[in-house]
């Protein structure tokens, strides 16, 4: 008896562990740009506290199971979606809280003790692609890249020295972001978009904006301080870019922003915030209504920052916004930004720049990675850093060549900008006749290549948005001072035309082949199927056909004699 009020006890209390055991929370951050444009980041983050070892993904409260059983059956330990349509323009618009690739992008760390790495990853972007409903299938080791010094893990890991055998990244530049994406993504939130911010995701107001991406990050975090127990946090974003222009006017309101008003909080979630960054209203005053329910002062690495904050109550809540003083501002660019393009003309030999922009008054590390893919083979010998007119050493460089259908050409190279400077790398390809299969239906639109992503730690957080590696809330990064801030530029797409075979030529042999056929056919068909008879002459027959000629004559002969007697009479 004793036992059994003890064993209950532990089902109680332990069952009430496990419903203690996630958090989520939801917040949504509104920043007017120092540009003409209007930025809403979309934040929902779910944290679990769970043993990783043993948990099998069977019972699962808060935290989406579809996710969980994809990551348990691969073995994955960290993981990065997004899923982008438009680009972040750095040098008007400063540092998105998530930097995304045009595209698709994914990136994914394994468990080290995966024995075949290579066969997991294509099954986990197999998964994925199901998930969401995007081309993530298309991801293969034909694109895919293991970065050595880009991509670290965000979260926890269990060993000092990570092995980037484990950690594969791939993009798919030409990847079309719509509803079909955003639907299944919603429906990993506790609340799915029935209550809370996510009732605010209304796809016909988020694909007209200039910007869009969604994105799904996962990792495991310290459950505390001390670091003794991992738990495994699910960051859900969604990044907004209005244009004043396109909306007509600077006033702003969640209604004309997101098509309705919030309804209430997501009663699973244990913060349900929003933040409108008022720092911008020294250059554009604009007032808000209601008035926020407290105004939060930032100071992080330089930059003082004010928010007005509005908790989420259980009713029917909507912010505007009244533009009211439109002063004239200097914008100055961020401290890092990037552009990538093209030279060369015909179709034999081409090349790659990308050009750095580096503003600040002291150099800059930079890591430049670039997933060319394999049918552009770019030569090494021809790489060049060039600074301010001067070659430059590279500090380091990582070069796999590519393969013909097996490898993308991977470049990663760590370089010093010096102050204030702009730094081009660039490297010249040769354009390859690909075999006629392998050509999109849209042959002559062209072949995409990826983003280069630029890495660098800055040290002032001076138009810096991100959260910090230790937070997963946009208010974890009130306050939060580090020794530097990692920023992770994506340049542009590029857009290069192979060689293409003219794929209308068999039509056209097909139309001429046909058109001789048609007529040769005819005339032949005629010759050979016809019969060439003569006919037989029967003297019978002409006599007879003689005397009806001759009867007709004479009737005919008759009645216009008859004819003229008789029209005189009638007149
Ligand atoms: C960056 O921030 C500064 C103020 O800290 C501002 O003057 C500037 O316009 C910002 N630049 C961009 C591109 O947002
Ligand atoms: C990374 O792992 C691979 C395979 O397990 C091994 O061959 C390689 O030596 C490791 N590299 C480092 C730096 O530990
Ligand atoms: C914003 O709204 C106010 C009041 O309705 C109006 O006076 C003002 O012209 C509007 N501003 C813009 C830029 O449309
Ligand atoms: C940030 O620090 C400033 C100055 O120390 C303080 O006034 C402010 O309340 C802090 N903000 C938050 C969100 O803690």
């Amino acid at each position: 008896m004793h036992n059994l009020v003890l064993f209950g006890l532990i089902i109680c209390v332990s069952s009430g562990l496990t419903y203690k055991q996630d958090t989520f929370t939801e917040e949504l951050l509104i920043k007017p740009l120092y540009s003409e444009q209007l930025y809403a980041h979309f934040q929902f983050s779910t944290k679990w506290d769970v043993d990783l070892d043993v948990e099998q993904f069977r019972h699962t409260h808060i935290f989406p199971r579809a996710l969980g059983e994809i990551i348990e059956r691969h073995n994955v330990q960290e993981l990065h979606v997004t899923l982008t349509e438009g680009l972040w323009r750095y040098e008007s618009w400063g540092y998105p809280i998530e930097d995304a690739a045009p595209g698709a992008e994914v990136w994914a760390w394994f468990k080290p003790d995966t024995i075949d790495v290579e066969k997991n990853w294509k099954l986990l972007a197999n998964s994925l692609s199901g998930l969401l409903c995007a081309s993530l299938n298309f991801v293969d080791p034909s694109n895919s890249v293991s970065p050595e010094f880009t991509f670290k893990p965000k979260g926890v890991t269990l060993t000092q020295n990570v092995n980037n055998t484990f950690l594969r990244y791939a993009t798919l530049p030409r990847e079309i972001v719509c509803t079909e994406n955003i639907t299944p993504w919603k429906k990993l939130l506790p609340c799915d978009s029935k209550s809370g911010l996510a009732s605010l995701l209304n796809s016909g107001f988020i694909h007209n904006t200039r910007y869009h991406s969604i994105g799904l990050h996962l990792r495991p975090v310290c459950r505390e301080d001390a670091c003794q127990h991992m738990s495994l946090e699910l960051q859900q974003t969604v990044s907004l870019v209005y244009d004043y222009a396109i909306m007509g006017t600077k006033n702003w309101s969640l209604k004309k922003l997101f098509g309705q008003a919030v309804n209430g909080r997501c009663d699973l979630a244990d913060k349900s915030e929003i933040y409108v960054d008022i720092t911008s209203k020294v250059s554009n005053d604009f007032n808000l209504e209601p008035k926020p329910d407290e105004v939060v002062t930032s100071i992080r690495g330089g930059q003082v920052s004010t928010f007005a904050k509005y908790t989420i109550k259980n009713y029917f809540m909507s912010i505007h916004s009244v533009s009211t003083g439109d002063k004239i501002s200097v914008k100055a660019p961020p401290l890092l930004h990037a552009n990538q393009y093209v030279t060369g003309y015909g179709q034999e030999r081409g090349g790659i720049v990308t050009k750095i922009y580096n503003n600040h008054w002291s150099s800059l590390d930079v890591v430049v990675l670039q997933n060319i893919p394999w049918y552009v083979p770019i030569y090494l010998h021809t790489l060049k850093v060039i600074s301010d007119n001067k070659e430059v050493q590279p500090l380091a460089l990582r070069y796999i060549p590519g393969k013909q259908r097996l490898k993308p050409y991977y470049v990663e190279v760590l370089v010093s900008l010096p102050p204030r400077s702009i730094t081009s790398i660039s490297v010249d390809f040769d354009y390859v006749f690909l075999k006629w299969q392998e050509y999109p239906p849209d042959a002559n639109h062209g072949f995409y290549i990826g983003s280069a992503v630029v890495s660098s730690y800055l040290p002032l957080a001076r138009n810096f948005t991100g959260l910090p590696q230790d937070g997963s809330t946009i208010a974890d990064s009130f306050n939060a001072s580090r020794s530097g801030y990692l920023v992770q530029v994506r340049t542009e797409n590029m857009v290069i035309t192979l060689p293409t075979p003219d794929f209308s030529m068999p039509y056209n042999v097909i139309c001429l082949a046909c058109t001789v056929v048609a007529l040769a056919f005819g005339p032949l068909h005629n010759i050979t199927t016809k019969r060439l008879r003569l006919k037989v002459k029967n003297n019978e027959t002409i006599l007879v056909k003689l005397k009806t000629k001759v009867i007709n004559k004479i009737k005919g002969v008759f009645s216009c004699t008859k004819d003229n007697d008789d029209k005189p009479k009638k007149e």
